[in-house]
């Protein structure tokens, strides 16, 4: 297992480009599903999670791979005999593979999803995506540790999400432009990655309105055609590299973002003392000579996203006062708390609520990476550390963050990989 490398004390300045979004490219490579033919995606992050989904599609019988020449381009391509199951040892390493039930019910009449279980940030049952599907006609069993969804034909119908959920949100709506009829869907997920699929399905001959806002409505339709999609800028890696120049001491730009899609944090970085400015396409970050604690709450989109919570709570930690954190979204997204706080941050946790006291520095020593926010918790906390961190088990980090050590070191950090 690959371990991160810094030596802290270095303050960035520079440029950076931000990668396509995971959350994003998940989802819309599932879709290719849904019509016959390939489908052809740029702006692809190269990331873990993308390699296990387009081995997904790969096992169910899709062609489903990377360019070889143009690093960000994936192509899936949908044509021969698709079988319509996800195995458990694909979707145990990640859980996201589960938006592949909506599209498969939908065009194929059934599907074999394995169960995700939990992971390490939460239980995180798919209650709600099995309510959806039902709501549009299918036949739901679980038996055997896999979801057995079955429906000739899907209908359009209500369905009314008990908890706001982002890929329940995804799957349904997949599920949903291929029913009979109109689905009206109500609170709904407003992330702009379902906004990003949506466009994507609309492109592909989808009829759907209001993705973005709580309530979505689809007109089904018949068929849908192939796609060529370039994805958004994920706006979680542009928050997490502008939280690198707040907490390094320097001056960065971050570019090809959506600034909208980040104002939930930059009106909290705003808060901290940065000065953030909008410039070529993207977010300038100048970092405070003060920085103050303030105090976070994660919400659904748009408030303050909870992929962002470790972030914020590894800048915190060298703030001056203190700073409280609810984590409202996961059960269990303090991983990082006892990692920070072998850095020499001072945090203490009360069930959904961690209290941070800042302390003048923190200092360099091993730590261990427990989930993909988390280990970009701890290489920001290295930046800042005096002496040197190693962050072992990056392969979380990996699933997430296309080359983070590369694009910190372009903006002069000392950080390095060093395989295990
Ligand atoms: C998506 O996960 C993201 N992943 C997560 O990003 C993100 O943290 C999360 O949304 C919240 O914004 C992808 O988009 C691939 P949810 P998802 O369903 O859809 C509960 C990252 O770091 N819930 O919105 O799985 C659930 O337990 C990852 O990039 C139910 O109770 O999250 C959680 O408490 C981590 N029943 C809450 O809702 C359900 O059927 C939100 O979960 C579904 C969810």
């Amino acid at each position: 297992m690959d371990k991160i490398v810094i030596k802290g004390g270095q303050a960035l300045h520079g440029e950076v480009q931000v990668s396509g979004a995971k959350n994003a490219a998940l989802p819309i490579l599932a879709s290719a599903l849904l019509a016959d033919g390939t489908s052809t995606y740029r702006n692809v992050p190269d990331l873990a999670d993308v390699g296990t989904m387009l081995k997904v599609l790969r096992t169910m019988g899709c062609d489903a791979e990377r360019d070889t020449e143009t690093q960000d381009l994936c192509r899936v391509g949908v044509n021969g005999h698709i079988t319509p199951e996800a195995p458990y040892d694909l979707v145990k390493t990640m859980r996201a593979s589960v938006v592949v039930l909506g599209p498969l019910v939908a065009r194929f009449g059934r599907a074999r999803v394995s169960m995700p279980g939990g992971c390490a940030i939460g239980a995180r049952p798919i209650d709600q995506h099995l309510k959806g599907l039902k709501a549009l006609g299918a036949e739901i069993h679980l038996t055997e540790g896999y979801v057995e969804a079955t429906a000739r034909q899907l209908k359009g119908g209500t369905v009314n999400f008990d908890v706001i959920t982002v890929t329940g949100t995804e799957n349904v709506m997949m599920a949903a432009v291929l029913a009979k009829g109109r689905t009206v869907m109500e609170n709904c997920a407003r992330e702009p990655e379902v906004e990003e699929l949506a466009k994507v399905l609309n492109k592909m001959g989808a009829r759907i309105e209001g993705a973005g806002t709580s309530v979505i409505t689809i007109e089904g339709v018949d068929g849908l055609k192939p796609v060529e999609h370039a994805i958004l800028p994920d706006r979680i890696e542009a928050g997490t590299l502008l939280v690198a120049a707040a907490i390094s001491g320097g001056n960065v730009l971050v570019k090809r973002v959506v600034p909208e899609h980040l104002d939930a944090v930059v009106e909290k970085l705003r808060e901290t003392g940065c000065t953030i400015t909008a410039e070529a396409g993207g977010l300038r970050c100048q970092a405070p000579q003060r920085l103050e604690a303030v105090n976070i709450t994660t919400t659904e989109y748009p408030g303050f996203p909870t992929d962002m919570q470790a972030q914020l709570m590894a800048l915190m930690s060298v703030s001056q006062g203190t700073s409280v954190i609810s984590e409202n979204i996961f059960e269990n997204r303090f991983m990082h708390v006892p990692e920070l706080d072998r850095l020499g941050a001072d945090i203490s946790i009360q069930g959904h609520t961690a209290v941070v006291k800042g302390v003048k520095g923190l200092s360099g020593a091993p730590v261990m990476a427990t989930d993909l926010r988390a280990s970009a918790s701890l290489i920001l906390a290295g930046l800042r550390a005096e002496g040197r961190t190693d962050v072992s088990r990056v392969y979380h980090l990996d699933r997430g963050y296309e080359r983070l050590e590369r694009k910190l070191r372009g903006l002069g950090a000392d950080i390095r990989r060093e395989k295990a």
